[in-house]
């Protein structure tokens, strides 16, 4: 994939264009910014785009995607009242960002919030955080998604648990792109699907 409108590189960094000009992203607190180091191929992200970000924590990876989608919508989602806390500051100052404090166990909570997101993007590390994301994704039908998975190592079984995640996405979607970014985010990979 060539680098997105707005995005270059900077020695062996990243940096996205705002309104202050350039800013660095951070390849080792977004895993976004890892995908697209690590050569990523997909960009669904788009001017318009409504994206449904589960696992948004304080807003890290939102804050660049509220600038790179700044006629859509994100609406992120997270268990922990404290990262919401840090969330509905960062919603404040942007109008594109709907924070929504909940369980992404239960997509029916924020289905009013969401609508038809055109992108599902996960970042959750919870044991069934592979369930999670196939029950968001059959319930919103997006697009394509992005899922941001550590493998739980039990020593030495990071491969069995990779390809076993591969296998399980691969039944489930007619794409599935596997990246591993463990170079900035460790035991990580990152998985486009469609
Ligand atoms: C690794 S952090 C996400 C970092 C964020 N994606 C970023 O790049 O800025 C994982 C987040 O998932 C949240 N989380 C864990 N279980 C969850 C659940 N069941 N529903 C929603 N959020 C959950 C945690 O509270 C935490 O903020």
């Amino acid at each position: 994939m060539n680098l997105p409108n707005g995005i270059r590189k900077k020695r062996s960094f990243l940096e996205i264009k705002d309104g202050n000009g350039w800013t660095a992203w951070n390849p080792y607190h977004s895993k976004l910014s890892a995908y697209i180091l690590a050569k990523g191929k997909h960009w669904p992200f788009k001017k318009k785009s409504i994206v449904l970000y589960l696992g948004a924590a304080e807003g890290n990876t939102i804050s660049y995607l509220s600038n790179l989608c700044s006629d859509g919508r994100i609406i992120g989602v997270d268990i922990s009242p404290t990262s919401m806390a840090e969330l509905l500051l960062l919603a404040g100052e942007k109008t594109n960002i709907i924070p929504f404090l909940g369980d992404a166990h239960f997509p029916k909570q924020y289905h009013p919030h969401v609508n038809s997101p055109d992108i599902i993007y996960q970042d959750i590390a919870q044991g069934d955080q592979l369930d999670i994301f196939i029950r968001n994704y059959e319930y919103f039908k997006p697009k394509c998604g992005f899922l941001m998975l550590k493998s739980r190592s039990i020593k030495g079984n990071d491969k069995e648990i990779i390809n076993q995640y591969k296998e399980n996405l691969d039944a489930h979607f007619a794409t599935v792109e596997c990246i591993n970014i463990s170079k900035w985010a460790k035991g990580h990979r990152a998985y486009y699907v469609q």
